[in-house]
């Protein structure tokens, strides 16, 4: 590869991984101003403004959701730059008409959602206009990766497998997601639900697949170790993993008209995904530390680590609120909110944060300076702090979302101390965000193109 085109790559890497960190910062923008509507005084006053609820939240999700796909889209390009042979001029082309197309998208949502035009969807709160923008980029990015397909599909490591049925998969979904669109869905609300459920389940599904791939892929390039990514374990959750982007809808939708052995195989193969996924993080996570012994810190397998203990809580209260009985209390509570954002937060955003962490290391590979700021021990410091902040958010909200289910159950007023979650919930959701910001804030210097390193100098290239 040329000295010329190692530098367009790494720019490629750049402007999508400053894409992903923008929509974290948005994210955590709504986040924040969202969670200041629980506080009354403050609610109104921003309503006074034209900052309702109705608008932040959607912002907030949709921008959750970007982050996730965005990192993913940043680890892939690692991938196609350095592994499969580097980009070529059409790639390039395509990741700048995606770029532009996926930039007008991200402000066309922030400003209209701003603006109240709403599709009163989750997670795609935004004008369906946005959804074809997007669908579009999406179609380019998909081209630029399919097409090293055709070079060989079989025998690849199994990141390559995660990657590819993700990619599909979000083009199925994400169609699949504006069925509602259609006579005879929008206008039928058990069949809309049911098919909106369906879709969002294997919409979860296609950014699980994206985000596995990206664990395996940096974790193999980090340890030098490529037997997780041939093992009988990441082909197992590959397997399953396929298996339940079709079954698990139906743990969603518990309260609506459905046979009950759809349920349960919701229930069975969801569960049996999250514990060979925590047997894979697992091996995943020794490798690292095996690899590192004696050695210094090393934030990217820190925040694997983390993501590791996630999985293990998440896992249990998946279980927990899977319970029929139990489900039916807390549905609707703010228990479902923690676990969707302790899922979102503890396992994808961590092993993304990992992921990102190496990425910025191979760029900056050559600058001792850059690598000491990626991982130090104010680094670890703050991972921990980051987790328990995560952890007091993930707890206050699945104690009040259960207690306000077994008083709404009893058809009793909600216990006074619940009245704390205008000041908790803040407190808890400020920690986070502020912890964010400060990972945010430590990579921000390194997101400009890294100085010209010997080997790629011109008259080497
Ligand atoms: C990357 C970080 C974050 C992720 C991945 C994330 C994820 C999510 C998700 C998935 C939901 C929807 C839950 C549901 O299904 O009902 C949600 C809701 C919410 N999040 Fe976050 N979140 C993040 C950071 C934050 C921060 C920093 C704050 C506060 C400062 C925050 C405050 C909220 C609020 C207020 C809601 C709405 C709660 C409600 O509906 O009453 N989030 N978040």
């Amino acid at each position: 590869m040329s000295a010329g085109d190692k530098i367009l790559g790494d720019r490629v890497l750049l402007v999508q991984l400053r894409m992903a960190l923008a929509s974290v910062a948005f994210a955590i923008l709504g986040g924040a101003l969202s969670v200041l509507h629980y506080i009354p005084e403050v609610s109104v006053m921003l309503e006074g403004v034209g900052l309702g609820l109705t608008q932040l939240r959607p912002i907030h999700t949709a921008f959750t959701s970007v982050w996730i796909y965005g990192a993913a889209v940043a680890v892939i390009y690692h991938y196609l730059h350095k592994q499969a042979g580097g980009l070529s001029a059409g790639d390039i082309r395509r990741f700048w008409f995606h770029t532009t197309l996926w930039l007008i998208a991200g402000v066309g949502i922030l400003v209209t959602l701003l603006a109240k035009v709403f599709s009163g969807r989750e997670y795609v709160g935004f004008h369906e206009v946005f959804s074809a923008i997007l669908l579009l980029g999406w179609f380019a990015f998909a081209w630029t990766f399919l097409r090293r397909l055709a070079k060989g599909f079989w025998a690849q490591p199994i990141y390559i497998y995660f990657w590819t049925v993700g990619i599909l998969y979000f083009i199925y979904t994400f169609l699949e997601w504006h069925a509602y669109l259609l006579p005879g869905v929008g206008d039928n609300p058990v069949r809309d639900l049911q098919l909106q459920w369906k879709s969002c389940g294997t919409l979860v599904g296609s950014f699980n697949f994206l985000v596995y791939g990206c664990l395996v892929y940096a974790s193999e390039r980090m340890s030098g170790d490529k037997t997780y990514g041939q093992s009988k374990t990441a082909f197992g959750l590959f397997f399953v993993g396929c298996l339940n982007s079709f079954t698990n809808f139906a743990h969603h939708t518990y309260h609506l008209p459905g046979d009950h052995w759809v349920k349960w195989i919701a229930f069975v193969v969801s569960m049996l995904e999250a514990i060979i996924l925590l047997h894979l993080i697992y091996g995943i996570t020794q490798m690292l530390k095996n690899k590192q012994q004696g050695g210094e810190y090393s934030a990217a397998t820190g925040y694997m680590v983390s993501a590791k203990w996630w999985t293990t809580i998440m896992l249990v209260g998946g279980i927990a609120i899977s319970v029929p009985q139990f489900n039916s209390l807390i549905h609707g509570t703010h228990m479902v909110v923690g676990h969707a954002m302790g899922t979102e937060l503890g396992i994808d955003t961590m092993i993304l944060f990992g992921a990102v962490t190496f990425l910025l290391s191979d760029l900056h590979r050559s600058s001792p300076q850059a690598l000491a700021r990626l991982s130090n021990l104010r680094v670890r410091r703050q991972t921990r702090l980051l987790n328990v902040a995560m952890a007091l958010l993930v707890t206050w909200l699945s104690v009040s979302g259960t207690v306000h289910g077994i008083y709404r159950y009893e058809g009793l007023p909600a216990p006074d101390w619940l009245g704390w979650g205008w000041f908790l919930f803040p407190l808890c959701g400020f920690l986070v965000g502020g912890m964010l910001i400060m990972v945010l804030l430590r990579w921000f210097p390194l997101l400009s193109a890294p100085q010209l390193r010997a080997e790629d100098s011109p008259s080497q290239g």
